[in-house]
């Protein structure tokens, strides 16, 4: 396939952030201090009051931010943590990781966050955390997921990998919850010129915990008091998210546009299920996804028309053989697997064109009229 329009756009991105980007790096090499230093404060205080919360903690991944919040609350051996069944294979590998058992559940036939009733059930004497995933830029419903395990000793772990500047009734991720945990993947919201994460918080021990759990259980040199590991976020990476952060919200915006118009231009072509915005969410649009039958005869043509569009996820969780053992099967969860099947990612970011998202619906009308 040789790509005309792509899926996200990084190049386009980079050009506006180019010359604070090499500023920034020159100081970083300038002062010669490749971990940790001046940037990564800086962006740790500037994303802490972008989300809204006390803390912000810079780590190596999202991958790591989400696995470093269940060490720092204790989570692992003996411990259940429920996860959706559609997600980044990441939600759920930490909890294995830590030694906790994940515990998968369907998802919401509309928006595919973790299903609020299916928590219910499946909350048990084990169960540690619940962990729900702020799929394709939205807020999953965390006053329901609160109200469900009120009394109960369980925290709410969020991953916010695909939330970055989207609120629910006002409000990020993070609040509700323990503390939500993002990445900076290079094709998120905000993302970085390599592997980087963050946890957000208003909790400030989980937050030191995060940070001596990510520099070796260390907070003065060569003293540990706990086993850690080394998971950092980079200044040379710290300098790109800054340069973005301030330009994140203008970039969601247009993403809300670009979503507006995709609305307009699909949504009376038959048997295409268009996404929906949950009452209260202001979504970020870091997928938009369809949902028909022939999903994977369009995707081909759109492949062959050189349109990268994609699919989050093609197998849902709790049937990849990574997690063979937890024994599940097809058939498990129907929504999960129905939606596995009729999923697509459409390119969408800042800079896609209305002609583009012009031609990419005619593309669809084509196939499915
Ligand atoms: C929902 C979700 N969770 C977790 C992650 C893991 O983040 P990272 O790739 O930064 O480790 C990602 C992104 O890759 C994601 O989309």
């Amino acid at each position: 396939m040789s790509t005309t329009i792509p899926l996200v756009d990084l190049a386009a991105q980079h050009e506006e952030v180019a010359d604070e980007v090499a500023a920034g790096w020159a100081r970083v090499v300038e002062a010669a201090t490749f971990v940790g230093g001046e940037e990564v404060e800086a962006f740790e205080e500037e994303l802490a009051r972008f989300w809204g919360v006390a803390h912000a903690v810079g780590v190596g991944s999202g991958t790591d931010a989400l696995e470093m919040v269940l060490r720092a609350a204790c989570i692992g051996p003996g411990d259940e943590v429920v996860v959706p069944a559609n997600s980044f294979v990441a939600s759920a590998a930490v909890v294995a990781r830590v030694g906790a058992t994940p515990v998968f559940v369907d998802v919401d036939p509309v928006h595919l966050h973790l299903d609020v009733d299916a928590l219910a059930e499946r909350l048990g004497p084990a169960t540690a955390a619940v962990m729900p995933v702020h799929l394709f830029g939205e807020l999953a419903p965390l006053e329901d997921v609160a109200a469900v395990t009120e009394g109960r000793r369980i925290l709410i772990v969020e991953d916010a990998a695909q939330a970055q500047g989207a609120t629910r009734h006002g409000q990020a991720s993070g609040r509700v919850g323990l503390a939500a945990a993002t990445s900076f993947y290079p094709g998120k919201n905000l993302g970085a010129y390599g592997d980087a994460g963050a946890v957000l918080t208003n909790r400030s021990e989980l937050a030191e915990r995060v940070r001596l759990l990510g520099n070796h259980g260390s907070a003065t040199r060569y003293e540990h008091r706990s086993l850690g590991f080394n998971s950092r976020l980079d200044p040379l990476q710290a300098v790109v998210l800054r340069a973005k952060l301030t330009r994140l919200d203008q970039w969601n915006e247009a993403r809300r546009t670009a979503a507006r118009r995709y609305d307009e231009l699909l949504g009376d072509l038959p048997g295409v299920q268009l996404p929906a915005t949950r009452e209260g969410n202001e979504h970020v649009w870091h997928l938009y996804v369809v949902r028909m039958a022939e999903r994977d005869r369009v995707l081909a043509r759109l492949h062959r028309e050189g349109v990268a569009a994609g699919i989050h996820y093609p197998v849902p969780l709790h049937l990849q053989g990574a997690f063979r053992a937890l024994g599940h099967r097809t058939g498990d969860f129907p929504v999960a697997e129905a939606s596995a099947a009729r999923m697509l990612s459409l390119p969408l970011h800042p800079y896609i064109t209305p002609d583009q998202q012009e031609r990419i619906a005619d593309l669809l009308r084509q196939e499915v009229s």
